[in-house]
């Protein structure tokens, strides 16, 4: 039974990757720092933790792993949408934005690894966005961290592979969560943005945070084994044309 670590766990696409790993029978920690969120969690075990702030994923992962006997896969899904363009983006939402969804993956890597190895290998999958791939107008911050992750994860997968620890990401597009909906309502008209992201991809639709789940669970299984430092791009064809 594999033991299964996510932050950003309590909501949108990281509820939806505890509920698939929950299928497969693993046992699952969800991290967040919504206690509320947390609270309503079905993971078997919930700890709070800011993924920005080393000692609070130090203290997180160690509680989780102890509960769990042990850390098998990891999933870094915690993450903050942010509007503005370079002007408009002032340096601390830059800062915030960086701090959350590039060192927040960097430090639950680097909190994790060492257990994974422990285990005799694993699997990590980042969560970065087709906006790590491709721009958009007016979301600097937001770009240059998915871009930062997809970058980052292939060198931690290089890193890692000869010790059996694959490290891919999952590139999701528009999907619908409480993300993407602060997304499109930071925006002059929400519902013309909201209708430009579903045309963007081919489905005519956003994405429901169970299928990009299903991308994760699947990087993360034995079905992956030779699939490392991939951005397995899921977007309803966003980045197609
Ligand atoms: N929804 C989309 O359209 C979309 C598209 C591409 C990528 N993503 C990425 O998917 C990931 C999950 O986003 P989502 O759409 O499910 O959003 P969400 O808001 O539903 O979930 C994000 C979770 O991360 C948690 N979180 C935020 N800051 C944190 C911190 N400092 N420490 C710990 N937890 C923190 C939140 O409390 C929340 O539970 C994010 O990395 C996001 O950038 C989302």
């Amino acid at each position: 039974m594999r033991r299964v670590l996510i932050t950003g766990g309590a909501s949108g696409i990281g509820a939806a990757t505890v509920a698939r790993f929950q299928e497969d029978g693993c046992r699952v920690a969800a991290l967040d720092i919504d206690e509320a969120a947390l609270a309503l969690s079905t993971a078997e075990v919930k700890v709070h933790c800011n993924v920005a702030d080393e000692a609070s994923v130090a203290a997180a992962v160690e509680a989780a792993v102890a509960e769990l006997g042990g850390l098998d896969v990891v999933v870094a899904a915690a993450g903050v949408a942010s509007r503005g363009s370079v002007e408009h983006c002032s340096p601390e939402e830059f800062g915030r934005v960086m701090s959350i969804n590039v060192r927040g993956v960097y430090l639950t890597c680097r909190a994790t690894i060492p257990h994974l190895r422990a285990a005799g290998g694993g699997a990590v999958v980042t969560v970065a966005s087709q906006l790590g791939l491709v721009a958009v107008a007016d979301a600097v911050a937001y770009c240059a961290s998915k871009g930062a992750v997809i970058n980052m994860t292939r060198s931690m997968a290089l890193d890692h592979a000869a010790e059996g620890i694959r490290v891919n990401c999952v590139c999701p597009g528009p999907t619908e969560t409480p993300l993407s909906a602060s997304f499109f309502a930071d925006t002059p008209d929400p519902a013309a943005t909201l209708q430009a992201f579903k045309d963007a991809g081919v489905i005519g639709r956003l994405i429901s945070p169970a299928e990009i789940a299903e991308a994760i669970n699947y990087l993360a299984s034995e079905r992956a084994k030779a699939t490392i430092g991939a951005a397995l791009v899921v977007d309803a064809g966003y980045t197609v044309r």
